[in-house]
């Protein structure tokens, strides 16, 4: 049996015999100033989602110069693509569609261009979703690396965290206790500096599964994206990515059912964003995996959120990287894990929970017998207001309002919540239900 092309040879162009088209593509790439040599290395495609409008992923740049190197240690060529960029605050009319636009737009560029493997660069909320949705689609080797949480800004000696603060302070600005000056000056302290939302958002959430799931190497999901750790990450990532390529280790065989059981396992034990679930079966979908309702709200029920960070809890993500990380959730469940799947690391689930630093005494991780909530952050409701099922976030709401009969007040679109909401001949009371539809 003959090995299928790797590295320039992959996927060649069609212009007349295959020897004629390398001989092309070498033409065109030795254009760029590679030798013959570095040509004939593994190639590693490294996706580039910054954008001057993403924020988020600010540090990518340095996140791509940490990754080469790590490939060039390890013996391959790494080179890196653009695919589009995208930021919650800037997609109109929705990001939605357009993490499916990025997962295409993912999935084309790694099937059209040589490489034998890939390190996926996301952060911000749709776009690690996307990412994985692509590499699912393809199945070529491919690894993830996140560009981190931000750190937490500062307002005269409050502490900050997007986006959970943004909506308190419009919320005070909107009753009169903040003025407009000042929701100036707090614009400025909401989002300090690189990387994504640090409270347990979808960005925090999606970074948290994947590493779960085994896409990411092990510690890679809430180390700062300020951090040296991160750009050491970064640097293993892309050393591992060279490995992957010799070993065809296949997204499909890292994404397996009992993959996406614990990464919704994961999902529960953070309190994560609803939205993880979402994005979880549409890559899953991606692989031919259906995610059964009736199973994540067992597992929900089995699961008890131990992790304390905002907006439910407290603490925010770069408290929890100084609690270890992703390590002690996955220690504190691991008798709920199936800790045989393969991760990206090459080892099983359990292995990487060995090698894992050993625990030290936090208060942001709890332990099974003291959660912050019993029960598991997020359930699938049914129902006559939603025959087809809804998600909750339990782990969010006070225990009176799990249980609770009021009146419906609807607004029929977002511009009609925003003329009505602030209205004083607005009919409404503490123990009604605000209903927004048509979002
Ligand atoms: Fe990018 Fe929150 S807006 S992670």
């Amino acid at each position: 049996m003959t090995d299928s092309p790797s590295g320039m040879k992959k996927g060649l162009a069609n212009y007349g015999d295959a020897d004629f088209s390398l001989f092309l593509r070498k033409a065109f790439i030795k254009a760029m100033g590679y030798s013959d040599s570095a040509l004939d290395r593994p190639i590693v495609g490294i996706t580039n989602t910054y954008s001057g409008y993403n924020a988020c992923h600010r540090n990518v740049p340095d996140l791509i110069e940490a990754i080469k190197r790590g490939v060039m240690l390890a013996g391959g060529l790494p080179i890196e693509f653009p695919i589009v960029s995208m930021h919650e605050s800037f997609s109109h009319p929705t990001s939605m569609f357009l993490r499916n636009l990025m997962a295409m737009d993912a999935e084309e560029m790694i099937r059209a261009q040589p490489m034998d493997s890939v390190v996926l660069i996301g952060g911000c909320d749709k776009t690690v979703p996307a990412l994985l949705m692509g590499a699912a689609s393809v199945d070529l080797p491919a690894i993830l690396e996140v560009t981190g949480p931000m750190m937490t800004g500062s307002y005269r000696g409050e502490k900050l965290g997007a986006c959970t603060d943004c909506r308190r302070f419009w919320a005070m600005h909107r009753a009169g206790e903040v003025s407009e000056a000042e929701t100036e000056e707090i614009s400025g302290k909401l989002a300090p500096g690189a990387g994504t939302c640090m409270v347990m958002g979808t960005a925090s959430t999606m970074a948290l599964v994947s590493e779960a799931l085994g896409m990411m190497l092990p510690g890679g999901a809430a180390i700062p994206a300020v951090a040296a750790d991160r750009l050491r990450h970064a640097e293993a990532t892309g050393a591992r990515a060279v490995a992957i390529a010799a070993e065809k280790l296949r997204p499909s065989e890292i994404m397996t059912e009992a993959a996406f059981a614990n990464a919704l396992r994961v999902l529960q034990a953070i309190g994560g964003s609803t939205n993880g679930l979402i994005h979880l079966t549409a890559i899953a979908g991606r692989l031919g995996i259906s995610l059964d309702f009736a199973t994540f709200n067992r597992i929900g029920a089995e699961t008890p959120v131990l992790v304390d960070l905002k907006p439910s809890g407290q603490h925010y993500m770069e408290d929890l990287e100084k609690a270890g990380g992703l390590a002690p959730v996955l220690r504190e469940i691991e008798d709920l894990l199936d800790t045989g799947c393969r991760t990206v690391s090459g080892k099983t689930l359990r292995e990487d929970i060995a090698d894992a630093p050993a625990p030290w005494p936090q208060d942001v991780v709890r332990t099974m017998a003291d959660p912050i909530h019993q029960g598991g952050g997020i359930r699938i409701l049914g129902g006559n207001l939603a025959p087809k099922g809804a998600v909750i976030k339990q782990a969010a709401a006070t225990p009176a309002l799990l249980k609770h009969a009021g009146r419906a007040v609807v607004f029929d679109s977002l511009q009609d919540l925003a003329e009505r909401i602030d209205s004083p001949d607005l009919d409404v009371g503490p123990d009604d239900v605000l209903v927004l539809r048509n979002a």
